[in-house]
């Protein structure tokens, strides 16, 4: 154990911390949405692929240059370039990306938290299809109902943080991680036993490669980035509270096997519990987990409401779990620049960070209803942060830091890191430098240039 509260005290509380931040609405929402989306298996095949080939190396990059600073991510560029100051700028992205993920991803983790209230009041009971859809249009264009969840959910994250890197995220992490198991397992075993169930298991892990085309690829590369977090700097952040004892390369293995663990779990819950159903489609879209879900419990339990009672609650809270232990990551990446540089307490870095990322949010969530005709460069506030985020921020960021590790810092400091300065082997650094040097900034290049239409693939 440490006793230096600025540091995760065990090595398993890092890894779940990491892992909260990777495990979150992007495997339990976005990870089935995009698979429906993307024709199945074979999308899945290629996500995996990506995770491996530049997931994993863009995570213990940012492991090393969070852990190589120590303290705080700005001074953590500097350090390890060997003091060009001109790096240290790098370590304001998560600081600003901090405050726009936060503010989109509070609206869905809101909604989720209204339906898991839903769920436990019973509201769902007896209702029809029709009267889900509404609802939830209803529910999400409405300009305060939302806010109010959001706000919750701002306030458990900023509660969490506040508490600090031991008490707060530590802690949480470790009972939140084993917890969101104990239900994923609840739930799939409930799921494969209803009527159907293997139609879902085909889709899921049966590859039809025909349905590859070239935007099929680059949404799986997008989806293993947003999985895991990767390319705003936020592992970045927790690896400075990393000790020193810690194999980087493990860990990283270690947390991308848990994400894509809890997200082919997740495609387990789902796929099986829509195809029980005649006449619904898994390619439903982000309304899959809103809409359709909610509906296939009520039809397949009709007959034993009170399981149907407890699928949905548990479903739910999933949810909420999931998107807790990844949002207080992303409150933490800006309130950990506020405290260590302008020395504010930690308590109050996180609550003027809150308090922006609501009022943002807000303008997110009125995206939904009254705001939607509201454009900045012809998309809608959620669109727009979604788009600064996933598309623009993480793939620039996860190319520079491997610019930056592979060709500005002494190839002995990067060594030192990943070896622990000699003390432990690292079998796989030869490739993991090749990837960073060559594979990944190449890779994404090409995804950011077709994004801008340089190439027009897709
Ligand atoms: N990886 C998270 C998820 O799958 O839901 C989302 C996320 C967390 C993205 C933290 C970015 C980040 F910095």
């Amino acid at each position: 154990m440490s006793s230096n509260k600025n540091v995760f005290a065990s090595k398993v509380g890092a890894i779940l911390a990491a892992a909260g931040s990777a495990v979150g609405l992007g495997n339990v929402w976005r990870f089935p949405t995009e698979t429906g989306a993307n024709g199945g298996a074979a999308f899945i095949l290629i996500y995996v692929l990506f995770m491996l080939v530049l997931g994993v190396p863009i995570m213990v990059t940012e492991f090393a240059i969070g852990r190589h600073g120590g303290k705080d991510v700005t001074h953590a560029f500097e350090k390890m370039s060997g003091g060009k100051r001109g790096w240290r700028w790098m370590g304001l992205v998560p600081v600003v990306s901090g405050f726009l993920v936060l503010s989109y991803y509070a609206v869905v983790a809101g909604w989720t938290l209204y339906y898991a209230y839903e769920a436990l009041i019973g509201g769902f009971a007896g209702k029809t299809s029709e009267a889900f859809t509404n609802d939830f249009q209803t529910f999400s264009s409405d300009s305060l109902q939302p806010v109010f969840w959001m706000a919750i959910i701002i306030a458990l994250t900023c509660g969490i943080v506040a508490l600090g890197v031991q008490k707060g995220i530590e802690r949480g992490a470790k009972i939140m991680m084993p917890l969101l198991f104990v239900f994923i397992l609840v739930l799939v075993a409930c799921s494969l036993s209803l009527p159907d169930a293997g139609k879902g298991l085909t889709f899921l892990f049966m590859p039809d490669f025909s349905k590859v085309t070239s935007s099929v690829i680059l949404s799986a590369m997008g989806q293993a980035f947003f999985s895991l977090s990767v390319g705003l700097g936020c592992l970045c952040t927790y690896a400075c509270y990393f000790r020193k004892d810690i194999d980087l390369m493990k860990d990283g293995l270690s947390v991308a096997s848990i994400d894509t663990l809890v997200a082919l779990l997740s495609g387990l819950i789902i796929f099986p519990a829509v195809y029980s159903i005649s006449g619904l489609s898994p390619d439903a879209g982000p309304s899959l987990v809103f809409i359709t879900l909610p509906n296939v419990f009520q039809q397949v339990f009709g007959n034993l409401p009170w399981l149907a009672y407890i699928f949905s609650l548990i479903f739910y809270l999933l949810l909420v779990m999931a998107a807790l232990t990844s949002s207080i990551s992303m409150l933490e990446m800006s309130a950990a620049y506020f405290h260590k540089n302008l020395r504010l307490s930690r308590p109050l870095a996180a609550i003027i960070v809150s308090v922006v990322c609501l009022i943002l949010g807000t303008f997110c969530s009125w995206s939904f209803g009254d705001w939607s005709e509201v454009k900045v460069f012809g998309l809608n506030f959620f669109d727009l942060f979604d788009f600064l985020v996933a598309k623009l921020i993480m793939p620039i960021g996860g190319m520079l830091m491997c610019i930056f590790l592979g060709w500005v810092v002494d190839e002995k400091v990067l060594c030192a890191e990943m070896t622990n300065h000699g003390t432990i082997k690292s079998p796989l650094y030869p490739t993991y430098r090749f990837i960073i040097r060559y594979v990944a900034p190449l890779c994404i290049f090409l995804i950011f240039a077709n994004e801008l239409g340089l190439f027009n693939w897709s």
